[in-house]
């Protein structure tokens, strides 16, 4: 068990109402969200907002999202789009939206672009933040740039230990893997820029025809979202990834293998770890970053890591693997 530390808060209502008065006051707090932690900020204090930059080691280019508590707040600091009436069904969630910004917006949180991403999140805990603190909320993933996205409070201390001074602890993160997020500032088409729990089947259905433009590796997609760089969510253990259900033959000594179910045949010189047993992509990709970073610390040669059927929240949980695997 770790020891308790004075920067922890709980989510009990006097530890919320001092995270909000934090936030309004200009400080960096991070909260649990339903995908992974962030690291919070106000949204419209660029000392805030600059807090946030240092403490990730995030470079300036990298735009970040605005979170608020409903449809109402969002105009505030984007222009309504009438799509997003079709997907109202998936907010509050893990969905965000790139639209036109309001002025209103720093240039710190767009890159200086006229779009904003925004997200309206369903965790109780930072919604309480969010009512108490009456501001948008500027948060990023709780973690130094280019590592593994925190999905528990004490994964936020180990990777950013005193550089961040107050974590509020809401347990772990429902769906562990960050938020879907789709590009509505152009009224011609729809973009997926990231998948993740909302599915791109779900929003197809909504939405009809979707561009998606994820492809690893394309210096054009960097730029349109730098977190899609190819290598992110990085743990420091090479990380080599196999087909679902097809095991290597040969596999390097000291390495760990991680598996989306029991299996038999498991090659000699590895360790085991499951992320599921029963091949359930939800509980593989609740637990990912958090066996991700357990290996990490473990001193492996290299981790194995089981790929999931190409579809559904199987598309979000590779492109994490797969990034997590560049080099
Ligand atoms: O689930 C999540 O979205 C988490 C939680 C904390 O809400 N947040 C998160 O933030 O993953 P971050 O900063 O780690 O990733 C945000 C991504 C980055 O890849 C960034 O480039 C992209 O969103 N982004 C932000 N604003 C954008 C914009 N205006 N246009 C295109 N991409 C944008
Ligand atoms: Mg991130």
């Amino acid at each position: 068990m770790s020891k308790p530390s004075p920067q922890f808060l709980s989510a009990a209502s006097a530890d919320l109402q001092k995270a909000a008065q934090l936030l309004a006051d200009g400080e960096c707090v991070a909260l649990p969200t339903e995908t992974v932690y962030g690291l919070a900020a106000d949204a419209l204090n660029p000392k805030a907002l600059a807090q946030v930059f240092a403490i990730k080691g995030r470079p300036l280019l990298d735009p970040l999202i605005v979170h608020v508590l409903d449809v109402e707040a969002l105009k505030q600091v984007a222009e309504y789009d009438a799509r997003l009436e079709k997907i109202s069904s998936f907010w509050p969630g893990p969905l965000t939206v790139v639209l036109r910004r309001k002025s209103c917006v720093p240039d710190l949180v767009t890159a200086g672009q006229e779009t904003v991403a925004v997200r309206i999140p369903a965790h109780p805990v930072f919604r309480e933040v969010l009512r108490l603190a009456q501001r948008p909320l500027a948060a990023p993933s709780a973690n130094p740039f280019g590592y593994v996205s925190p999905t528990r409070a004490q994964h936020v201390r180990d990777s950013l230990a005193e550089r961040c001074p107050w974590i509020v602890d809401g347990g772990a993160c429902e769906h562990g893997l960050e938020s879907t997020i789709i590009d509505l500032s152009s009224p011609e088409r729809v973009r997926l820029l990231r998948p993740g729990p909302i599915t791109l089947e779900a929003l197809r259905d909504k939405l009809g025809a979707i561009e998606v433009v994820t492809k690893i590796a394309s210096n054009q997609v960097a730029q349109a979202a730098p977190g899609m760089l190819e290598r992110h969510y990085s743990p420091a253990t090479r990380v080599e990834l196999f087909a679902h259900g097809k095991l290597p033959s040969v596999v390097e000594a000291r390495s760990a293998l991680l598996l989306m179910s029991r299996r038999q045949n498991i090659p000699a010189g590895t360790e085991v770890f499951y992320l599921s047993e029963n091949d359930s992509v939800n509980e593989a990709a609740a637990n990912l970053f958090d066996l991700l970073r357990k290996l990490d610390a473990r001193g492996f040669t290299k981790i194995y890591a089981e790929l999931a059927e190409p579809m559904g929240l199987g598309l979000a949980y590779n492109d994490r693997l797969t990034r997590a695997a560049a080099r």
